[in-house]
């Protein structure tokens, strides 16, 4: 790490990012809450995704009081679909916090930064050095990507100690006055150029001329890869009733995955469609014949879903635990996850 001369890169790179920056929602002013609330979104989803979520949420909640002050159900429907629930969870605690203790003025002091719900370290470091200017690295897996290619440095990019170290070394060479560009200009390269899995596009990098990786053509070697756990797998058998115009949702339990979130009625294990009705006869609903529906799947970062899913129309809209809204009401006013919703309209 201290071998590397990590001043050489600045110049290029602000030179480079002063001609490609890519044009995004997030980079217009400095808003802190602007700023804060894009790296929120940003994390474990892409820009793409992001940007028209950014637009919705900022034209409904305006400000840091606006959105201390939201609705529980109008907060989580406006990231219905960005997946992460708790991000936004603590967006709404860290701004009741920002209006108790801050004055409602998002804290510019690093640490205050840092100690507000949902923000981590690269946060915490995006948000100071490109709303405040200060000379505070925001190191993600994308810029530990980058350095270990820049200096050949055998390292896990997700390795908190190589990141520390990574972020010690790049405070050290923070351009005065340019902080926010090369925080912005090391994530740009890594998405856009420095890109993983094989197939950087070393030809038109700034840095091509000073990263040990490409004058060797050890690219494909750095960062190091570590052995990928396989995600458990998890049956499950979810139901779409429906009575009338009304469909059947069922709050999750707190506290575990999509905790407190609405889904739809569903249970663990494959059941057959006999053990099915069983279930539905416990939660005290009155199903007519079940249809079985193409079977799904859902991807979450540590766990994949396979859904047996039944479909039923209701004699009456009851049953434990259960509440029947319109398919009115379900799109406009209920954030349902994606594993859910993506089978109401299979
Ligand atoms: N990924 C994380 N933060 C980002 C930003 N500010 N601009 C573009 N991509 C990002």
């Amino acid at each position: 790490m201290d071998e590397y001369d990590w001043r050489c890169i600045v110049a290029p790179l602000l030179a480079w990012y002063g001609a490609e920056a890519r044009d995004l929602p997030w980079r217009r002013d400095t808003e802190p809450y602007h700023v804060w609330l894009s790296e929120i979104m940003l994390q474990q989803t892409r820009v793409d995704t992001v940007i028209p979520y950014y637009e919705r949420f900022l034209s409904a909640l305006p400000d840091i009081p606006s959105l201390a002050a939201a609705d529980e159900a109008a907060l989580l429907k406006l990231w219905e679909g960005l997946g992460y629930y708790s991000r936004v969870r603590s967006l709404q605690k860290a701004a009741r916090v920002i209006c108790a203790e801050h004055g409602g003025r998002f804290p510019m002091d690093f640490d205050a930064i840092r100690a507000l719900p949902g923000i981590g370290d690269y946060t915490a470091g995006a948000v100071s050095s490109i709303a405040f200017g200060k000379p505070t690295p925001a190191v993600d897996g994308n810029v530990a990507r980058v350095a270990s290619r820049l200096a050949e440095l055998p390292a896990d990019a997700a390795d908190p100690a190589f990141r520390a170290r990574l972020t010690d070394a790049l405070r050290a060479v923070y351009p005065a006055g340019k902080s926010g560009d090369f925080t912005q200009s090391l994530m740009d390269l890594g998405a856009t150029v420095c890109l993983p899995n094989g197939a950087p596009r070393c030809d038109d990098c700034p840095l091509a001329l000073l990263c040990q990786a490409n004058i060797h053509g050890s690219q494909g070697s750095y960062p190091l890869k570590k052995a990928k756990k396989d995600r458990p797998v998890e049956d499950r058998t979810v139901f779409l009733l429906e009575c009338g115009e009304r469909v059947a949702l069922k709050k999750r339990p707190l506290g575990g995955l999509l905790g407190g979130l609405w889904g739809l009625p569903d249970t663990g294990g494959a059941l057959t469609a006999a053990a099915a009705a069983d279930y539905l006869r416990t939660l005290g609903v009155s199903a007519g014949d079940l249809t079985s529906r193409p079977a799904a799947r859902h991807i979450f970062t540590h766990l994949e879903w396979r859904m047996t899913v039944y479909a039923a129309s209701c004699a009456a809209p009851e049953g434990q635990g259960l509440k029947w809204v319109t398919r009115d009401a379900l799109s406009t006013d209920y954030a349902l996850p994606t594993a859910y919703r993506k089978l109401l309209s299979l």
